[in-house]
């Protein structure tokens, strides 16, 4: 029996509410949706653990990462009993609960900010953070939105500006005042206390800034941006908008409540940080805050053997000793997986993904190769999309494709219109149509997770690099498999030892040749 915890050994898969399963009829996803589609992720896919974006009540400016009750479910997802339903049907079925957690901000409709708003002083003002404006009126500091303007929005009625690192109706919640605190935790117990296995926090390092508002400084000449663009945000280095210290007596009292709980509870905090060093932070220098910090280097690296590879390596490194690492490929927040690597790229980063060693998250329709899809300027949901040209994040949230039938098998066949289009190609790809196919993605993605469950040496065993031909990535796993990834679109010679147990492109492979853009699993 394995000794490493659950949420080592499993791979999570993240659902995007609105866009996983309509069963109502009005175009957008919902619990009894995800609850349906049970068999499919714990028995046809194979996945360990299902991370749910957020679903909580909100007037959705931010589609639910804007949220006006930490406690309760949106109607248009559901009830709360059909959440108690769906994690009953998760745990029978043995797959873990993960949970969106959004404490950096609450929507400016949460009771919370329509009381502290009401007045200067309001028993609740402090919750969130106020101040006066400059004696020309301008905002207290030049910190930006992460979607676009100022940081800092003007109350006409109490005279003051109010911080929003994201949009306008997402105000940040004070973390320094100690009841926003308790009130918040008092959240997470409600949901501990319903079972669910683990959260996922949104912007989890962006909570605590400098207490005295300092600006950010300028970027100096020659910066170099790590991740894509944002736009005038990307003008400054963001040092005392978020990424304060104090994050880390937070996440210690977060991680002490979550270990108050049998059996044991997860977190993963969504946290962009290029250093590497202040990224690994987070697990806390005793282990004891987060359970991982999100590891996006795979998300913003070029398909690229060198690339890739050294940013594996500076995880390996970075991470303290007796951490454990991870690895995303995508999510709601960037452009589909087969956009960024290119399609023919898909089958070897899969094999990637849940090769590595680490904890793999997979996002929805990534085991079917869903494309980007094209939003016209004018459709864009986003406000993102809509405040900064290009900067849209709807081409990867559009409704999972389950089978050929009307709007994909995602809404009934009655529903006028999904929320955002299905994509033009789901009557060729979709789920149904993939698993009649041994050579379908899905296939392969079932192949790779089915291996994966059953190799304790994928699961747990030391990665090391080997020598490969240019063009071919290719690591041990513990002392039994070896993983070869030829990453350009040519054949390559090899001559690796052992014996093919999988090939990317679902055939008769040699170890002596690697096909443009095979990966194998060999066993030594
Ligand atoms: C990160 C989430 O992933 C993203 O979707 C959201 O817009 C921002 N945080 C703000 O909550």
């Amino acid at each position: 029996m394995s000794t490493h915890p659950w949420w080592q050994t499993t791979v999570i898969y993240q659902i995007y509410p609105r866009s996983f399963q309509d069963t109502t009829g009005n175009g957008i996803g919902d619990l009894p949706g995800i609850t349906m589609r049970m068999e499919y992720l714990a028995d046809t896919l194979g996945i360990g653990a299902i991370w749910i974006s957020p679903f909580y009540p909100s007037p959705m400016a931010d589609f639910g990462y804007d949220v006006s009750d930490y406690t309760d479910i949106n109607p248009m997802f559901g009830t709360i009993n059909d959440f108690d339903d769906l994690v009953g049907a998760a745990h029978r079925r043995g797959l873990k609960v993960i949970i969106d957690w959004v404490p950096n901000h609450s929507s400016d409709e949460h009771p919370w900010f329509v009381e502290s708003r009401s007045s200067r002083d309001n028993p609740k003002r402090d919750w969130y953070t106020w101040r006066d404006p400059k004696p020309d009126g301008s905002p207290p500091n030049n910190w930006l939105s992460f979607f676009g303007g100022s940081a800092w929005e003007f109350d006409e009625a109490t005279g003051q500006y109010y911080l929003h690192s994201f949009l306008t109706k997402q105000p940040d919640l004070n973390w320094r005042n100690p009841e926003v605190q308790e009130a918040m935790f008092e959240g997470l117990q409600f949901w501990l206390d319903r079972d669910v296995d683990g959260f996922r926090i949104d912007v989890a390092h962006v909570i605590m800034k400098d207490p005295d508002l300092r600006d950010n400084p300028r970027v100096p000449d020659g910066w170099e941006r790590k991740f894509k663009s944002h736009g005038e945000y990307d003008e400054f280095l963001h040092i005392h908008d978020k990424g304060h210290p104090d994050n880390h007596q937070l996440f210690r009292d977060f991680r002490a409540l979550l270990d108050s709980y049998q059996p044991e509870r997860f977190s993963v905090g969504e946290i962009h940080i290029p250093d590497w060093d202040e990224w690994a932070g987070y697990y806390g220098e005793d282990l004891d805050e987060l359970h991982q910090p999100f590891n996006f280097s795979l998300v913003h690296s070029a398909w690229d053997v060198e690339e890739i590879a050294s940013r594996v390596e500076a995880q390996e490194s970075a991470i303290p000793d007796g951490a454990w690492p991870n690895y995303v490929l995508g999510n709601h927040d960037e452009k589909r997986l087969t956009e960024r690597y290119g399609a023919a790229a898909a089958r070897a980063a899969a094999m990637l993904l849940l090769t590595l060693r680490g904890t793999p998250t997979l996002y929805y329709g990534d085991e079917i190769a869903m494309t980007e899809a094209d939003i016209a300027p004018e459709d864009q949901q986003d406000p993102w999309g809509r405040n900064l040209p290009g900067a849209g994040r709807d081409g990867c949230r559009t409704p999972m494709q389950w089978d050929g039938s009307e709007h994909a098998g995602f809404s009934p066949a009655a529903t006028a219109t999904t929320w955002l289009p299905v994509t033009d190609d789901y009557s060729q790809r979709n789920v149904a149509t993939q698993l009649d196919d041994p050579t379908s993605m899905l296939s392969l993605y079932r192949a790779l997770l089915a291996y994966r469950k059953g190799s304790p040496a994928l699961q747990t065993g030391a990665y090391r690099r080997v020598e490969a031909p240019a063009g071919v990535y290719a690591y041990e796993r513990g002392d039994s498999v070896l993983v070869a990834l030829n990453m350009t679109g040519e054949p390559v010679a090899v001559s690796f030892p052992g014996t093919v147990a999988l090939s990317t492109q679902g055939d008769g492979a040699t170890t002596k040749l690697l096909r443009p853009n095979e990966g194998l699993i060999i066993e030594l």
